[in-house]
């Protein structure tokens, strides 16, 4: 592990019984653990406002049927270049197909790339998740 630092917060004391609670239901054994989580999701987020480079999957469902869909899914991510790591694919359905796209990149290039493709028509409902592990990911 890291070298680890203790440290010591102040908070009302409702406000850490809530807490407890909430990070209970959510199955954290500890306390630190959960604060820890909390830190790096304030983190991913600096990073992404800060157009560092982060990793992103992007999740679509998409209508099999709607014509040249499938071209244009392809089109972006070839033209999106390194950014895209790896595509799984899966024919949810009859109608219907999963997939995740895997990527590495600025944050800006991750979102637009994300709202390129689920802009695109027959694409039903997806969503980006931006994830960084806080330390540089060059
Ligand atoms: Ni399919």
């Amino acid at each position: 592990m890291a070298d680890l630092v203790r440290t010591g917060v102040s908070l009302e004391r409702e406000l850490l019984k809530r807490f407890d609670k909430v990070i209970g239901r959510k199955g954290y054994q500890n306390r630190s653990k959960a604060i820890r989580d909390i830190i790096r999701e304030l983190i991913v987020e600096e990073d992404t406002d800060e157009n560092k480079i982060v990793a992103g999957t992007l999740t679509m469902v998409y209508d099999h049927h709607r014509p040249n869909l499938a071209d244009k899914l392809i089109e972006a991510q070839h033209h999106a270049g390194s950014k895209v790591l790896a595509a799984t694919h899966v024919h949810l359905s009859h109608d219907y197909c999963l997939e995740v796209v895997i990527m590495k990149g600025r944050s800006e290039d991750l979102r637009r790339l994300g709202d390129q493709i689920l802009s695109l028509r027959g694409v039903k409902h997806g969503r980006l998740v931006i994830t960084t592990t806080g330390k540089n990911l060059k």
